[in-house]
This record gives C-alpha cells, structure tokens and sequence, in this order.
C-alpha cells in the first residue's frame, strides 16, 4: 500500500487528532493528510496547532461537514485522496440519549456519504478504514469477552448508529468490492479527550473540588485503552490488515468505574492536593443512573495480537497518571473548550 493522500475524518477530536500527531510528528506516513471536520462542540482545531506549524506542506485543515456529500466528492476530487480514516462521529452516549438525530445524521448518513465518494474513485482508491466501537455488541454479564464473532446488540442511540455504520462500510465491501478494514476498540483515555467523558470530568472536577458524578451503583465495567495505543493499532490494520476483516482493538483493563473514580482521587490528592487538605474521595457523589446503562464490556483483542503482533503498551496506572498530569498541564486547552456549547451542555446536564 501507497498511500499519497490520506483523509482523516473528524481530526480535530480527542482520538482523531492524536491520530493526526502519531502519524506526522511520530514519522510513521510520509504522504499528505487531509483533515477533514466540522468543528462541533468536540472539535477544537488548535488540538494540532504544532503540527500545523512543524507540516505546512503535509498536513491540511478542511473544515467540511461529512452530512454534505457535495462538499465530500469536492473533497476527494482536490486532494485526490487515495484512503480514508474514518473517526467523525457524534460520541457521546448521553448526548445520544437527550438527543439522538445528530447522531443518525453524521454517523450514519455522513458514512454513507463518504463510502459513496470512495466508490466514485474506485480506480485508484486504496483503503476505507472505519473506526467503530465495542458498543455494538451490546453488553456483557460477568464473564465473557466480545470477539469479532459477537452478534451486534447495540443499547444506546449512539451505538445504534455506530451499529450501522459498521454494516454499510461492510456491505460497500461485498457490493461494490471497495476496499475497507473496520475496527471496534474500548474506551480511550489520554490528553485532549472532551471533558464530557468520565476520565477527564473527573480530573477535572477533582481538581476543582466538584463534586464527582458516579452513575448508579458505580459497578458498571469498561476496558480502557490509552489512545496512542489505540493509534498504534489503527495504523497496523491499515497497513498489515486484511481487507474486508474487523479487528477488535482493547487495553487489557478491566475496571469499575468507581475504581476508576478512587485512583483519579489518589492522583489528585498526591500532585495537585486541595488548599484545605481535604481527601478527594469526599466528593464522590452516586447519580441517578443512565437509562439503558451497559453494565460490562470486555474486549478480546486476540486476533489483532495473533495476526498483527500488536498489543497495548501502555498500563492503566501509568496511562492515568500521565493524563491526570496532562490536565493539570494545559489549563488553558481547558479554558478553551469549556466557554459556548460545551459550558450549556454541563448547565444542562448536570445544572448550572
Ligand atoms: P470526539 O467526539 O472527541 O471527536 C469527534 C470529531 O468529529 C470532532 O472533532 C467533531 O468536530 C467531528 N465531527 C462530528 N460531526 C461531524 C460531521 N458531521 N462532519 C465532520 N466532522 C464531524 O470523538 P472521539 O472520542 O475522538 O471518537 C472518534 C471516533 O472513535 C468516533 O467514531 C467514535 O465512535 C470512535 N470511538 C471512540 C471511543 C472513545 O472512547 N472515545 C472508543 C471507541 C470508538
Ligand atoms: O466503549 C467505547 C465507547 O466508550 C465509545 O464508543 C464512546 O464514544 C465513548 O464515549 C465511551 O462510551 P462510555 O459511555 O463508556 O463512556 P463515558 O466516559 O461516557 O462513561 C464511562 C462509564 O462511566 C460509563 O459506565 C458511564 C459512567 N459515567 C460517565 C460519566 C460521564 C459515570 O459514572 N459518571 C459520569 O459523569
């Protein structure tokens, strides 16, 4: 594989442009990326401020909705993009709850959209690479993995949709023979993530002396990969993956969100202790739950290891402690994304 052009969808989000930063600042692609997103609320374009100035002649910002398809084939035409990473998507599970079309409309017909301008340019297209979820298998009880071979039973809106994009990239391969990889990965953690995500909010709330929202009983089990890993991996199965397979991509870290919750605690106390001496752990506070609330999700990322020779590097005790000190960091990337859209959506999520 040579790829010349590469789109990357929604690189101005957490696990996007972290992407964006392996591949250029890592030395790992020598062509050109095309970043294509249309700065929602969880896009924040000075993610790749560095890399925008370190690659002027490599690196090129397109701020296009992925719903405009005329926009899309525009796109595609200009930079003669040869492959794409697909990240674009609304991503938030309780976003999807209150409310779901936006949803349907970037992760499912945005897809559509840009398998559609893919097709279009089947003579020299190499790859169409969707990054999807484990969501979509639905939810564990409390022993078992989700293989590859896990029937889909996605509970939220968000995974629904993701659900679907998963089978419309699939269907493009048996239909129309283009050449796609898809791969369902747990939850990422590291610098940039939007603080809407248990992580980040937490840091940052018990930085702040917030109080710390635990939903339900706070036994509710999620694998935990650190982004660069997640990248890593993404990068193996675009150039090593067989075409046409799904890869399930995890972090070997199984844990209860109230662990999860304690450990932030404990970091904070130890590099970023309140005024008052106070232990964080006081601010944990159990919520009213999330309806449809998946209760485990466990990933068996086998065939990715066995095939590709790739595994997490990262562990969770060192991948948290190196993101609590990345917020504790970068007050004023915080600052940044917290004014506007983001400042009423806490308002009214968790009031003001
Ligand atoms: P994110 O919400 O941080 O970023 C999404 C990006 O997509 C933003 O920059 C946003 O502006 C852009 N975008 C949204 N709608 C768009 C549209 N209509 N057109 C163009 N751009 C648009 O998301 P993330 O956490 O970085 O997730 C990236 C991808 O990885 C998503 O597809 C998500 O489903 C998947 N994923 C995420 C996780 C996770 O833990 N974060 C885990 C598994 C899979
Ligand atoms: O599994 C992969 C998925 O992980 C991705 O596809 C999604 O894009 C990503 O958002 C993430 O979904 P989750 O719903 O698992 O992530 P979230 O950070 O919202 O929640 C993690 C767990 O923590 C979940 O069990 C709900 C709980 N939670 C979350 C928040 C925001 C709380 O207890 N309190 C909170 O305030």
């Amino acid at each position: 594989m040579d790829i010349k052009n590469l789109l990357v969808t929604g690189g101005c989000g957490f696990i996007g442009s972290n992407f964006i930063a392996y591949l250029l600042a890592g030395g790992h692609f020598n062509g050109k990326i095309i970043n294509c997103d249309k700065l929602t609320y969880a896009g924040n374009p000075a993610n790749l401020d560095a890399i925008n100035n370190k690659f002027p002649d490599r690196y090129v910002f397109q701020k296009v909705d992925i719903c405009d398809g005329d926009l899309i084939r525009e796109l595609f035409d200009r930079y003669e993009i040869d492959a794409v990473c697909h990240f674009a998507a609304e991503s938030h599970v309780d976003r999807s709850i209150k409310r779901p079309e936006s949803f349907i409309q970037t992760n499912i017909m945005g897809t559509f959209n840009l398998l559609e301008a893919a097709r279009a340019h089947a003579d020299r297209f190499q790859l169409f690479h969707h990054v999807s979820t484990d969501e979509v298998y639905g939810s564990l009880g409390a022993t078992g993995y989700f293989t590859e071979e896990t029937p889909y039973r996605p509970n939220s809106p968000y995974s629904a949709s993701k659900a679907a994009s998963d089978h419309l990239v699939r269907a493009y391969h048996e239909t129309y023979g283009l050449p796609t990889t898809i791969s369902n990965c747990s939850n990422n953690y590291g610098p940039f993530q939007f603080p809407e995500k248990l992580i980040p909010l937490i840091i940052l709330n018990a930085m702040e002396g917030k109080a710390l929202p635990v939903y339900g009983d706070g036994r509710n089990v999620r694998d935990w990969l650190y982004v660069e890993d997640h990248c890593e991996a993404i990068w193996s199965i675009m150039q090593k993956g067989k075409r046409s397979e799904t890869y399930n991509i995890g972090g070997n870290s199984e844990m209860e969100n109230i662990r999860i919750v304690e450990m932030i605690c404990d970091i904070v106390d130890e590099i970023h202790p309140a005024a008052d001496g106070a232990a964080c752990r006081k601010l944990i506070t159990y919520v009213k739950d999330r309806p449809g609330h998946d209760r485990r999700y466990a990933i068996d990322f086998s065939k990715l290891q066995k095939d590709l020779g790739w595994k997490p590097k990262e562990t969770f005790g060192t991948g948290l402690r190196k993101t609590v000190e990345w917020y504790l960091e970068n007050g004023n990337w915080v600052e940044q994304i917290r004014s506007g859209d983001y400042q009423k959506w806490i308002e009214e999520h968790y009031g003001s």
